[in-house]
């Protein structure tokens, strides 16, 4: 049985240091040291994250680092590079790394030389994006196509959508890109409704091939195609990206146009295999290679450099100090870009369907909190909803700022505003405002005395409350590619620390069971014997609506 985390003598030691840091002001240890910025900050991968705004000194950042060796990161660390089956439950290597590393980089494992197998199928999938992208590639009349769907959903949705938008100014403007994912027919008629299926390319995404939100949707894809083309057509119009090949065959599609990954790739870590094809279409090959190689550079920092100047590693200590010592139950993404809207969406499910998990990966109670809820929003639209909890509410919610330099676009003014927003709401968590600062400000207002300490408690800011800045000069293939690379390493590190296996999911499997007997009651016979009373009343009150 493995250690339990609380046990480890940096834990101890850390649970001891908390006593007395968590009285420290912020405030109080920037003025004590002007260098504090370059002290707690780390470049890496064309990113910078500057982890000065957090409740820590060095002291603190030696125990967490110690934490995570005796946590055995560094071994997991090579382990998962190596291709051991570190999915213990199921049984699987985690090689999503292999899908970045350059040629001759990837491990054999199993006899099988997987750096040769990813690139063989990543040249697949670049040279049907630039047959599409060039036009070459034509529909069933012989017209080239201007309209890509994806269906798929989790990670074979999540991924490819939030990149494609991030990279949108570096995308094809000729190629529109649509993703449907819920089974809600909803989403997949709104799409519908605007396309011409003489010109649109269908790219049937799942892992499994047997996910029943995609199935469903694809079949409807197909039943609409079928409306104006032929089954001869199907191929000209549909094709999968799947481990799964005798289910994609059964579908429809001719393998010649299906692209394969492995098993040893999770969903939410896919977006690098071909589960990233509609991203190769929309920003091309090289777009799509340079994606890649940012992933990779921010990989070799993560293997290669000691646990106290590594960014990722560094990423995952402070949420752990703030998850375990100041019992923070949630962490807040705020890209101020507008194009990662989907961002904060994607790391939902990378952190918490890889770290919400309640044993660890013998089984046995973790003992300890584990993933907080990932939330957030672009800024500054956070600022004029929900922030105002963020500064002034009970709870305190370390907050992820990230930022490009440059803009993608030339309206003067615009970029200079983002970012002084960026950086003021970092140095508001941080500094607050107290009652003096307050009651002076009002003060020069000629506000009232009675008035001002009516105002006091209202206007006054805790602060002391912890961020990180995370910039890159501009966002781009490269850069995209190293920030997911860094929480997808941040996400493992504290996996380690936990002792939990980060790459499955069993927890999604039970609403799975159970929605397909009810949708087989709503839509046949109702069984009431196999409910409660809350969910017989919600299938009557359906059937009737549905009748109707
Ligand atoms: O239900 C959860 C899940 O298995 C995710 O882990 C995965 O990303 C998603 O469903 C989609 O699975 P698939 O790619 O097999 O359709």
């Amino acid at each position: 049985m493995l250690q339990p985390t609380a046990d480890l003598p940096a834990f101890r030691a850390l649970a001891d240091h908390y006593a007395q840091a968590k009285e420290w002001r912020m405030r109080d240890l920037f003025a004590r040291d002007p260098r504090r910025f370059d002290t707690f900050s780390i470049e890496a991968a064309g990113l910078l994250l500057d982890y000065s705004k957090n409740r820590i000194d060095g002291t603190t950042m030696g125990l967490l680092a110690q934490l995570l060796r005796e946590a055995g990161v560094e071994q997991r660390r090579d382990a998962m590079f190596a291709g051991e089956r570190i999915n213990n439950t199921e049984q699987r290597a985690v090689l999503h790394t292999a899908l970045r590393a350059p040629r001759g980089g990837g491990p054999v494992v199993d006899g099988q030389d997987v750096g040769a197998e990813v690139h063989a199928v990543l040249e697949r999938v670049c040279d049907f994006a630039a047959r599409v992208r060039s036009g070459n590639w034509v529909g069933r009349t012989g017209m080239p196509v201007t309209d890509v769907v994806n269906i798929g959903i989790g990670g074979s949705d999540l991924g490819p959508e939030m990149v494609c938008k991030a990279l949108r100014t570096h995308a094809a403007p000729h190629l529109n890109m649509h993703f449907v994912a819920n089974v809600d027919g909803h989403d997949l008629d709104a799409a519908l409704t605007r396309l011409d299926p003489d010109r649109t390319l269908f790219v049937i995404a799942s892992k499994t091939f047997t996910t029943r939100e995609t199935m469903m949707n694809a079949q409807s894809a197909r039943a609409w195609f079928l409306r104006h083309g032929t089954e001869a057509d199907l191929p000209r119009h549909f094709v999968a990206v799947s481990t799964n090949a005798d289910a994609v065959r059964a579908f429809g599609i001719d393998l010649q146009n299906m692209f394969p990954f492995w098993d040893w790739v999770g969903g939410r870590y896919s977006v690098w295999s071909a589960i990233g094809l509609p991203v190769a279409l929309a920003v091309g090959p090289e777009g799509f290679r340079d994606f890649l190689a940012g992933a990779h550079a921010m990989d070799t920092h993560f293997r290669t450099a000691p646990l106290e100047r590594n960014m990722p590693a560094i990423l995952a200590a402070l949420g752990i100090w703030y998850r375990n010592f100041f019992g923070c139950a949630s962490v807040s993404i705020a890209p101020y870009h507008q194009d990662l809207g989907q961002f904060a969406a994607y790391l939902q499910q990378l952190e918490m369907e890889s770290n919400g998990k309640r044993v660890r990966a013998d089984g046995s109670p973790v003992g300890i909190a584990t993933c907080p809820v990932v939330w957030g929003d672009v800024g500054t639209n956070g600022q004029h909803a929900y922030f105002q909890l963020l500064h002034q509410g009970t709870d305190m919610v370390p907050v992820d700022f990230i930022a490009a330099l440059r803009p993608l676009h030339d309206l003067p003014g615009h970029h200079e505003a983002l970012l002084a927003n960026c950086f003021a709401q970092a140095e508001a968590f941080m500094l607050g405002k107290d009652a003096g600062e307050v009651r002076e400000e009002m003060r020069a207002q000629m506000l009232p005395e009675d008035r001002i300490d009516a105002l006091l408690p209202h206007r006054t800011f805790p602060g002391n409350r912890p961020s990180n800045m995370i910039l890159m000069n501009v966002l781009g293939p490269s850069s995209l590619g190293a920030l997911i690379a860094l929480y997808e390493h941040k996400v493992f590190v504290q996996g380690v620390v936990w002792g939990i296996n980060s790459f499955d999911q069993w927890g999604v499997e039970l609403g799975k069971v159970l929605a397909k007997t009810l949708e087989a009651e709503l839509t046949g016979t109702p069984s009431p014997e196999a409910h409660d009373a809350s969910t017989n009343a919600l299938i009557a009150r359906a059937k009737a609506a549905l009748k109707r």
